[in-house]
């Protein structure tokens, strides 16, 4: 039989890629989600005879206990995402990322048939690095943001669980690339869209160094974990990115500018607030213990996603379904 795989959040940006990975590998797949973002990502999914989608809250204890039944693992995506969301809307972002996640670990507990819990965190929980090295999984974390102090609280619940559930910890570099679910307020994917639509950027700390991976390759790594023995996941923590995705926002401009040869660049140094500042990340151990590397460079991502809004595969890109905040003024 199949291996039976929830996804929670399984309707988004990340979720859709993943489904659409593990049906093609004959896994069998249940979503939950509340499609903040429209149900239009999941369309095609529907007419799989291996994929069940339960439109719900992750906070709804009671619908949680009945869609674990005969799981075989779960992947924890579902959350308000990143700083400027979760600080319109704390108490959600608190309800959801934290205490959604604590129950979701207590039911996993007392489940005989899971065997894998993977959570989706971030490598936002660095912060700054005091001392300008890489960060590695053991560094300190210096969370400047809601969104970063809650992954943290969950990640500490997660890994907290006590039984055959083997925990982990994926804490995921910057997404970049075309989804079904679209966001287009990833900087990459951002400054894409702005770059080709306008022909002109203003570009802030412009040296900041960021780390970033291509969304399939997330969904690679989260694979990676569902499929390798026991001993080398569980209770934990991987980044999940490529020493060569370490750019600084100017590099990112500057990709993409190959591609629009007419485009404007205003580069400005000053800070702006964010969630983190300057960051180079380490990812020596999910290289050498789960033998994962990104596939995907910067620029092939570019050309996907001038690919997709050349040819009008999305036709409205400024419309709000494709940036987190809209959901928060709802
Ligand atoms: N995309 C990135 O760059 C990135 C980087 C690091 C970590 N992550 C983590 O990966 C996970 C997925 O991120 P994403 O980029 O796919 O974001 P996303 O916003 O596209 O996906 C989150 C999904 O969760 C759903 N959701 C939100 N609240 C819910 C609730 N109460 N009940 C049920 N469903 C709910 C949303 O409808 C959405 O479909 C998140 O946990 C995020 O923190 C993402």
């Amino acid at each position: 039989m199949s291996k039976r795989i929830l996804i929670t959040g399984g309707a988004g940006y990340i979720g859709t890629i993943l489904t659409s990975y593990l049906l093609r590998q004959n896994y069998h797949v249940r979503v939950i989600d509340n499609l903040l973002y429209g149900g239009e990502s999941i369309l095609p999914f529907l007419l799989d005879e291996n994929y069940e989608f339960i439109k719900g809250d992750v906070r709804d204890t009671s619908l949680l206990k009945k869609i674990v039944q005969d799981i075989d693992a779960i992947v924890h995506l579902a959350a308000i995402v990143g700083f400027p969301i979760c600080s319109v809307i704390p108490d959600v972002a608190l309800e959801v990322n934290v205490e959604a996640t604590k129950t979701l670990t207590e039911l996993a507990t007392k489940s005989k048939t899971i065997k894998r819990f993977i959570f989706a965190s971030t490598y936002s929980n660095y912060g700054i690095s005091p001392t300008g090295e890489a960060v590695t999984e053991d560094s300190p974390l210096n969370p400047v943001s809601l969104y970063a102090e809650t992954k943290i609280k969950a990640e500490k619940i997660v890994l907290n669980i006590n039984n055959t559930t083997k925990p982990t910890v994926l804490r995921f570099a910057t997404a970049f690339g075309f989804s079904p679910r679209m966001r287009f307020d990833l900087i990459i994917n951002q400054f894409a869209l702005e770059m080709e639509l306008n022909k002109y950027l203003e570009v802030y700390q412009k040296n900041y160094y960021r780390s970033y991976i291509h969304v399939q390759d997330i969904v690679k790594a989260i694979l990676k974990v569902l499929e390798v023995e026991d001993s080398l996941i569980d209770k934990q923590i991987f980044n999940v990115g490529g020493a060569e995705l370490n750019y600084t926002k100017e590099e990112i401009a500057n990709v993409i500018k190959q591609f629009i040869p007419n485009v404007k660049l205003i580069i400005k140094d000053y800070s702006i607030d964010g969630d983190m500042r300057s960051i180079s990340v380490c990812y020596d151990k999910v290289n050498k213990v789960l033998g994962f590397k990104p596939s995907w460079s910067v620029k092939k991502g570019v050309e996907e996603i001038l690919g997709i809004i050349r040819n009008k595969i999305i036709s409205n890109p400024k419309d709000s379904r494709y940036y987190q905040l809209s959901v928060a003024k709802q």
